[in-house]
C-alpha cells in the first residue's frame, strides 16, 4: 500500500522520503528516485531521520499487519504497532510536521459486527493482537498529538491489487492468485464462508490524497459495504486463473473476524469519495500483474 501512495505523491510533485526497515517491504516496489532509510520506526534513531527530513506530512504505514502473527507473536506485534506509532508521534511532534494520516484497520477494529456495514460509531472491540495494537496507537495519536496537527485516521477494509505480498499469511487474494497461477494447492483457513469487504488499492491512494487534502481531523471508513465470503474469492480467481483443482480446508486462524463490511457514507460527505474498481475488475488486475 506504501509502494501506491509513494507513487502518487511523486506524481503530484511532492519530495518524498520512505522510512522501512524492509522486514515485510520491498524496494523493488517503490519508484527508483525515491529514497529509502532503512531504519525501524520503533528505534529512537528514527525520530532523527524524520527531524532532518522536516516534513509537511507524515503518513503512518509502518505495521505488524498479520493478524495470526500478532497472535502468536503479541510482544513483536506491539513493539512495532504499538511503540512504534508513538515513536511516529514524536517525530510528528519534533520535526514540526502539519499533519498525520494513520492507516488503521476497519476490517479489525469492530470485531465481530452487531450491525452491518459497520459505521465509525460502531463499538470498538478487537478479537485479535493485531486491531488491539492499531486501535491502541488510534488512541495514542488522538491523546498526544496537539491540536495544532490534524489527524486523518483512515479505517480501511481490504485492501487489494498489485504488488501485495503473496507471501506472507494475509493478503487472501494475492496468496491465492500466486498459487493458482504456480498450480499449487490453496489452502483455506474454516470454511470458507467468512466475509470481507475488499477495497482495490487505487482506490485507497485517492481516499489518501482526499485525506490528505483535507483541511481538519478526521476519522473516516473506506470500504465498499459488499460481503464476498473467502469460497467466492476462491471461484473468481479459479475461473480468472484456470485453475483447475479444489481448495483444501484448515482449521480457522484463531482472531479472524467471521463477517465485516465498512459503510463509507462518511467518507463521501466529507470527501466526496467512493470506491470506483470494483471486486471483478480488481481481480483481473492483479492477475493480471501476477501474470507479468
Ligand atoms: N492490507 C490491508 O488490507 C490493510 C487494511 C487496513 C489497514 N491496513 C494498514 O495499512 C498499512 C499498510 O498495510 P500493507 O498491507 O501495505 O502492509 P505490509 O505489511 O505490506 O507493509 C507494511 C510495511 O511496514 C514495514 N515495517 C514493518 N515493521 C516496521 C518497522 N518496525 N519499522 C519500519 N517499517 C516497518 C514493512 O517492511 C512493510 O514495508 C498498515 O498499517 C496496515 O495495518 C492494511
Amino acid at each position: 500500500m506504501g509502494s501506491h501512495v509513494v507513487g502518487g505523491l511523486l506524481a503530484k510533485g511532492h519530495d518524498v522520503l520512505v522510512v522501512d526497515n524492509l522486514s515485510t517491504g520491498m524496494p523493488s516496489n517503490l519508484p527508483d528516485n525515491v529514497e529509502i532509510v532503512d531504519i525501524d520506526i520503533a528505534d529512537d534513531g528514527f525520530v532523527s531521520v524524520a527531524k532532518a527530513f522536516n516534513p509537511n506530512v507524515i503518513s503512518h504505514m509502518a505495521a505488524q499487519s498479520s493478524v495470526s502473527v500478532s497472535m502468536s507473536n503479541p510482544c513483536l506485534d506491539a513493539r512495532v504497532n504499538i511503540l512504534g506509532g508513538l515513536s511516529v508521534c514524536r517525530a510528528a511532534k519534533e520535526a514540526g510536521c502539519e499533519q498525520v494520516l494513520y492507516v488503521n484497520t476497519g476490517g479489525a477494529l469492530y470485531g465481530e459486527p452487531e450491525y452491518m456495514p459497520c459505521d465509525e460509531d460502531h463499538p470498538i472491540r478487537p478479537i485479535s493482537g493485531y486491531a488491539l495494537s492499531k486501535w491502541t496507537s488510534e488512541c495514542y495519536f488522538r491523546m498526544m498529538l496537539p491540536d495544532s496537527i490534524p489527524l486523518k485516521v483512515l479505517r480501511l477494509a481490504n485492501v487489494f491489487g498489485p504488488r501485495q505480498s503473496p507471501h506472507g499469511e494475509s493478503g487472501v487474494i494475492s496468496i491465492f492468485a500466486r498459487k493458482m497461477l504456480d498450480g499449487d494447492v490453496v489452502q483455506i483457513f474454516g470454511d470458507g464462508e467468512h466475509t470481507r469487504d475488499y477495497v482495490y488499492v487505487g482506490d485507497f491512494v485517492r481516499a489518501h490524497d482526499m485525506a490528505m487534502r483535507h483541511a481538519r481531523s478526521l476519522t473516516l471508513n473506506f470500504g465498499t459495504g459488499e460481503g464476498t465470503s473467502v469460497n467466492e474469492v476462491f471461484q473468481q480467481l479459479k475461473s480468472l486463473t484456470r485453475y483447475g483443482e479444489s481448495p483444501v480446508y484448515g482449521d480457522a486462524r484463531p482472531g479472524d473476524v467471521r463477517h465485516i463490511t465498512l459503510d463509507s457514507s462518511k467518507a463521501k460527505r466529507t470527501l466526496g469519495w467512493e470506491p470506483r474498481v470494483g471486486l471483478l475488475e480488481g481481480l483481473e488486475k492483479t492477475v493480471a500483474y501476477m501474470r507479468g
